[in-house]
């Protein structure tokens, strides 16, 4: 616990060029400790997965370990696996059989354990009776569950029997759940009645029905009975999972997959409406989370490990259920939210459960800064021993801050920065061999080929991010729409992938995260596409055109503004722009609504009608205004900045 006179303060730790290596005892035991894994890795990438992919279990060896068709990579082809196998039947059959795979806490106190050979068990049965359902290899499955075991078993046991699930965030709209369930035309949708959320409910079954509405093809919906609240039913649709999960067998041969068959979708928001289905395939996938998991986070056989995001989200996928349950940890799984009943729930559930690696969010350590000390300090946070973030750039005194309350002084960071699409972390500290600077995320992981570059593609120390070689858990496309894939990642500079991200190299050679280049916002570490909000807001009745930029915001990182024109037969009024952002809320989810709707009489375009989204960022932040000589009319965003600043 920092005392005042103890510990020098926050301010005197931010001091320029501050650096934080591992400490002494960290590193003595630590996994990783000589940096010449770097130069190993570097030297011949193929042969630094390949030795981590022989960690795995394979069913049939590969032939070849990387085959490389710019944009196309294929991992270890011809390799034979099941990730289910290998996540659970791999550790029931050895020592690990009774470990906890999951330590489960529901937000009302409620707690279960599950040990590898309870998961197994529950994942067979459920695969199984999937498999008597029809259910077979490469048939997508829609998955929208609270943080509750039953989300990781139904993955699972898609897994087992080679049908690829598409998990869909919790907090989604039924509108954005059609969306998801029309791109991939999955047949089985799997929820519950609700899950619990802040002493509140979520109604998922309540969306799930809104969102069938508009897809006939959906012939099963399977559910979960989590809070028991009151949901409709529709008979030869719906049945209950404890019905369903009584018709399949004790085991179910997992079932051998090719190392490049599709494991899952995720959707992600890019730069367009609509959201894009990323694929990820089995073999590279699994060596590239289970090698980051194990040597990122240090891990040993007596680690408590948590992971706090919501299993929605790529974090969740390859860092709760593949990565930690292959490598035969113990996760911590919360249902619920840091708040509730107070704002020491995270730190209780360290205590109660002596978590040792603790990997979150920096917009969750920013709001832990405003709520204060004293909610980490009335609790034993002495079990932990290395704490991550992940999401979007941590600001250097929320890192302080991290380091000093929460690891008190003795945890490493990891700052990871990866994507959607990297399916796996890229680049990030060692633990036990970085000497952290607070902001950055430092170096390429080993076997990892990053670099800035400018338009033309020549290396500079500030520009875009860019990956110049395959790496094992990199997206494979995506789904149903390869000329995108191609256009969004693989165009932009010749011959590397687009990351979307901007970053600025140091003199040490330390990578420093500047945010999304294009029309991306990050919010609370949620990616939301600018054009998703905008045709949401241009749905509303009374909204003729709309402007979304995510502007600077304290907690979430960045905040989302929208300009919006109304249409003339409508009153500007304040209620309306209640009902406006209440409407996107509504579209997308409660992560899309706005913190500020702006009325403009015009949005400001340049003479080819280009929105000029720059200038609206001035006008949000009160900067003083850019460049305005190629708009169609300057006087536009004058007038703008008048409304904005009256309005504040
Ligand atoms: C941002 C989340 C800075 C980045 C795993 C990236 C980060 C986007 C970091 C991907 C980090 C993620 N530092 N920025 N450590 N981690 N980002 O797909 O802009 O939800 O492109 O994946 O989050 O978000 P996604």
């Amino acid at each position: 616990m920092a005392k005042a006179g103890q510990t020098e303060p926050i301010e005197a730790l931010l001091k320029e060029g501050r650096k934080f290596p591992p400490s002494k005892d960290f590193v003595k035991q630590a996994q990783v400790k000589s940096a010449s894994i770097y130069k190993d890795a570097g030297g011949d990438l193929v042969r630094f997965w390949e030795k981590q992919a022989k960690r795995l279990r394979w069913m049939r060896p590969w032939k070849k370990a990387l085959e490389w068709k710019l944009p196309y990579a294929k991992w270890f082809v011809g390799g034979k696996l099941n990730v289910s196998d290998n996540c659970l039947d791999r550790h029931v059959e050895g020592p690990h059989k009774n470990k906890a795979a999951f330590i489960w806490e529901g937000e009302p106190g409620d707690s279960r354990v599950l040990t590898y050979r309870d998961l197994w068990r529950e994942v067979n049965r459920f695969a199984s009776a999937l498999s008597k359902h029809g259910v077979k290899k490469g048939d997508a499955v829609t998955i929208y569950m609270p943080m509750i075991p039953e989300l990781p078993i139904a993955m699972l046991a898609c897994a087992r029997i080679g049908a690829p699930h598409s998990v869909v965030f919790g907090g989604f709209s039924p509108e954005s759940l059609s969306d998801r369930i029309n791109d991939c035309k999955s047949r089985i949708v799997i929820t519950s009645d609700g899950g619990y959320r802040r002493g509140g409910t979520v109604p998922l079954k309540k969306n799930t029905d809104g969102a069938l509405k508009a897809c006939s093809f959906v012939s099963t919906v399977i559910v979960y009975r989590r809070t028991g609240q009151e949901i409709a039913w529709q008979d030869g649709r719906d049945v209950w999972w404890h019905d369903f999960i009584k018709t399949g067998d004790a085991y179910i041969k997992p079932e051998p997959m090719d190392a490049e068959d599709m494991l899952y979708l995720l959707y992600t928001s890019g730069s367009t409406g609509k959201p894009k289905g990323i694929i990820h395939t089995t073999g590279g996938y699994l060596t590239g989370i289970t090698a980051t998991h194990r040597m990122i986070f240090d891990l040993r056989e007596d680690d408590v490990y948590w992971c706090t995001a919501d299993i929605g989200w790529v974090t969740g996928h390859s860092y709760i259920v593949y990565g930690p349950l292959a490598n035969g940890a113990t996760s911590v799984m919360y249902e619920g939210t840091p708040d509730y009943p107070d704002k020491d729930r995270f730190w209780r559930i360290v205590e109660k459960y002596g978590v040792t690696i603790l990997y979150t969010a920096p917009t969750a350590i920013r709001t832990f800064v405003r709520w204060g000390e004293q909610f980490p300090n009335r609790c034993d946070l002495s079990s932990l021993r290395l704490l991550g973030t992940v999401g979007e750039p941590i600001n250097p005194e929320a890192w302080v801050w991290y380091w000093q309350v929460i690891g008190r002084r003795k945890c490493p960071i990891v700052d990871t920065w990866w994507q959607t699409e990297t399916g796996q972390i890229l680049i990030t500290p060692l633990p036990g061999i970085t000497v952290a600077k607070p902001g950055s995320a430092t170096r390429p992981f080993p076997g990892v080929s990053a670099d800035v570059v400018n338009d033309k593609g020549e290396s500079v120390d500030a520009g875009y991010l860019v990956l110049k070689k395959p790496w094992p858990a990199m997206l494979r496309g995506i789904y149903g729409d390869p000329e995108r894939f191609v256009k969004q990642y693989w165009s932009q500079v010749p011959g590397v992938y687009f990351t979307g991200d901007g970053a600025k190299r140091d003199e040490d050679g330390y990578f420093w995260l500047l945010g999304r280049i294009d029309d991306v916002m990050n919010i609370s570490g949620h990616r939301v596409s600018t054009m998703e909000v905008e045709s949401a807001l241009v749905d509303h009745p009374a909204v003729a055109e709309a402007a979304v930029i995510g502007r600077t915001h304290d907690i979430k990182g960045q905040a989302i503004a929208a300009f919006v024109t109304i249409k003339s037969s409508v009153t500007a009024t304040d209620p309306l722009k209640d009902e406006i952002k209440a409407h996107v809320a509504k579209k997308i989810g409660a992560l899309a609504r706005p913190d500020d709707v702006i009325y403009a009489a015009e949005l400001p375009k340049t003479r080819s009608g280009k929105i000029m989204r720059r200038l609206l960022r001035d006008v949000a932040e009160g900067r003083a205004l850019g460049d305005t000589t190629t708009l169609a009319d300057p006087a536009v965003v004058a007038d703008l900045k008048q409304k904005y600043e009256d309005a504040e």
